[in-house]
């Protein structure tokens, strides 16, 4: 079998599966595209090892999907059978975390915003409080007035950021 046509069995063995699973998660869209490459960052090597024994790295990107959602992405990949040490799996996520994962500012837990901000747990909590005293952020200028977070940081990850 070659290996194109291994990623068209496998893609085609998600599509039916994916039926029956949540629809909260973004759904596979393509069989065969070309492979897209993922932004650079700490960890990359071991996910494109890792993570594209079973299908393309166009399972991955593009996609909004959130912290909360990757978390259990990765849970289920491992119930799928994907292998990798806990060094390895500890470097999957905190690659996805840093450089793929998503926040709705104004629906993200408190511990959301702490993995995608590196905050600690109590400034965490702190913008949540804030959020809701302000109704929610509308734009990112809302959001550099939460107590804790940096601006700077605010703009990194800006394109990471859904506002709605
Ligand atoms: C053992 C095979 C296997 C490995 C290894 C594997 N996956 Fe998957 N993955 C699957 C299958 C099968 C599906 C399609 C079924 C589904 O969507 O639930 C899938 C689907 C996905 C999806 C789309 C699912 C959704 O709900 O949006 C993402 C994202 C994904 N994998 C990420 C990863 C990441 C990240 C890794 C590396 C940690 C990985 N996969 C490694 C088997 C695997």
């Amino acid at each position: 079998m070659t290996s194109s046509m291994k990623l068209l069995t496998v893609a085609a063995a998600a599509l039916v599966s994916v039926v029956s699973f949540e629809t909260a998660h973004a759904r596979p869209t393509a069989l065969a595209q070309a492979q897209p490459s993922l932004p650079e960052g700490a960890g990359k090597e071991v996910v494109e090892k890792v993570c594209t024994a079973c299908h393309g790295l166009d399972y991955l990107v593009p996609s909004q999907r959130t912290v909360q959602t990757w978390r259990e992405i990765v849970d289920l990949m491992k119930a799928y059978g994907a292998e990798a040490t806990d060094e390895q799996w500890t470097a999957i996520t905190d690659y996805i975390i840093a450089t793929l994962a998503h926040l709705n500012v104004n629906k993200g837990s408190a511990d959301e915003y702490g993995m995608l901000f590196r905050v600690d747990a109590k400034t965490a909590q702190g913008v949540v409080a804030y959020r809701d005293t302000q109704g929610g952020f509308k734009t990112v200028d809302d959001l550099k007035k939460a107590p804790g977070l940096d601006a700077a940081q605010i703009d990194a990850l800006n394109g990471r950021l859904i506002f709605e």
